[in-house]
C-alpha cells in the first residue's frame, strides 16, 4: 500500500508540475483528491488492514494528501498571478500617447462681439434692452421726426409688410419704447443689441440683414461732452488705448446736433493708408444729442431733460478689428471661418 501511496503522490505532483492550466489543475485535485479519486479509494482499504499497520499508512497517506495539496495550492497561486500580469499587461494604457481632440463649438465671432460691448457698456451702468423685428411704422420713424413723407426715410431702404408695419430698418426704435415705458419719470441709459433689415443688394460691405447696437442716455444735464467720453472710452477698449477718436458733423433726424465718430487707422496710425482710404481716420458710427421732438414724443420734457444716442453696427466694427473683408462671412456660416475667432 505504502508503494501504492508513493505512486499516486509521485504521478499527482509530476502532473501539477506539468499543467499551466488552472482548468486541469481542478481536474487533477478531483481526479486525486476527489470522492472518487484515487487517494481517497487507497483510504477506503485501510480497513483491510491490520492494527498495526493502520496508523503507519494512514501517517503516510496524510503526508500523501497533505504534499498533493500544498502543490496545488501553490501551482493555484502561480496560475492565479500569472493570469493577473496578463490582464494588466493587456489592459495597459500607455499615458504618454497624445489624446484624441474632443470637438467643442464656441462662440460665433458676431456673438462674441456683442458680448464683448455689452459687458463694455454694462460696465458703464447701462442696461441691455430688447425690442421686437417687425415694427410699427410710428416706432421706426415717427417717435424719431421722421414723419411719413419725411425725405430722410429713403437713407434707409425699408421692408414694408403693410403700410403700419415693417421690419425694423435700425434698433432706434427700441429708444422711443424705453422713453415711453419709463415714462419721462426717470434716467435712462440702456444699450439694444439686435438684428436690423434693409432693402439693400447684398455685397461684401452690405447685407440686407445685419446688427446694431443702440444706445441712449437721458438725465438731467446730459451734455455733448458726456456723449463724447464715453465714446471715448468705448474706442480705446474696444480697439486699444492709443487710438484716438474725433467727431464730424452730420445729420440724422433724430438727433441735434448729429456726429459721425471716427477712429484713428491702427494700420497707418493716421499717416493713410488704403484701409482709411488715405484719410488716416475710420468711420465707426452715428450718434448725437437726441432731438428735443424725440425726447417730448417719448413723454420726457426737453426743458428738463437732455440726452444722448448712438447707433453702431457689430459686424463694421469685427471687420475692423479681426481684419474680416466681407459681411457676408458672417452670415454663410464657414466652419473654417468661425473657428479662427473660437476663444479656448
Ligand atoms: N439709426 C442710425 C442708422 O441706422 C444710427 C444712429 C445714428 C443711431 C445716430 C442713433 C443716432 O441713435 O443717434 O443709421
Amino acid at each position: 500500500m505504502r508503494e501504492q501511496l508513493e505512486a499516486i503522490q509521485a504521478e499527482a505532483l509530476e502532473r501539477i508540475s506539468q499543467t499551466e492550466d488552472m482548468k486541469e489543475l481542478q481536474d487533477i485535485k478531483v481526479t486525486y483528491l476527489g470522492k472518487k479519486g484515487s487517494l481517497t479509494g487507497v483510504l477506503r482499504g485501510m480497513g483491510k488492514l491490520s492494527k498495526e499497520e493502520r496508523p503507519v499508512v494512514g501517517e503516510i497517506a496524510n503526508k500523501v494528501r497533505e504534499s498533493i495539496t500544498a502543490a496545488l495550492d501553490e501551482k493555484n497561486e502561480k496560475l492565479e498571478q500569472l493570469q493577473l500580469e496578463e490582464q494588466l499587461e493587456a489592459e495597459t494604457i500607455d499615458v504618454t500617447l497624445p489624446g484624441r481632440p474632443v470637438k467643442v463649438g464656441g462662440a460665433h465671432l458676431l456673438s462674441s462681439i456683442v458680448q464683448e460691448l455689452e459687458d463694455l457698456f454694462i460696465g458703464m451702468g447701462y442696461e441691455v434692452r430688447e425690442g421686437p423685428e417687425v415694427e410699427t411704422d410710428f416706432y421706426n420713424f415717427e417717435a424719431l421726426n421722421l414723419p411719413k413723407n419725411h425725405p430722410a426715410r429713403d437713407m434707409q431702404d425699408t421692408f414694408y409688410i403693410t403700410n403700419e408695419l415693417l421690419l425694423r430698418t435700425h434698433t432706434s426704435p427700441v429708444q422711443a419704447r424705453t422713453m415711453q415705458e419709463y415714462k419721462g419719470e426717470k434716467p435712462v441709459k440702456m444699450i439694444c443689441p439686435g438684428k436690423v433689415y434693409r432693402r439693400d443688394t447684398d455685397d461684401a460691405t452690405h447685407s440686407h440683414q445685419f446688427t446694431q447696437i443702440e444706445g441712449l442716455y437721458v438725465d438731467k444735464n446730459v451734455r455733448m461732452s458726456d456723449l463724447k467720453g464715453t465714446l471715448d472710452t468705448f474706442a480705446k477698449k474696444m480697439f486699444g488705448e492709443d487710438r484716438e477718436i474725433r467727431l464730424r458733423p452730420s445729420f440724422f433726424p433724430f438727433t441735434e446736433p448729429s456726429v459721425e465718430m471716427d477712429i484713428s487707422c491702427k494700420v497707418c496710425n493716421g499717416e493713410g493708408c488704403s484701409v482709411c482710404k488715405g484719410t488716416g481716420w475710420i468711420e465707426i458710427l452715428g450718434g448725437g444729442m437726441v432731438h428735443p421732438k424725440v425726447l417730448e414724443m417719448g413723454g420726457y420734457d426737453p426743458e428738463v431733460y437732455s440726452g444722448f444716442a448712438f447707433g453702431m453696427g457689430p459686424e463694421r466694427i469685427a471687420m475692423l478689428k479681426y481684419g474680416v473683408n466681407d459681411i457676408r462671412q458672417f452670415y454663410t456660416n464657414d466652419i473654417r471661418f468661425l473657428k479662427q475667432y473660437h476663444k479656448a
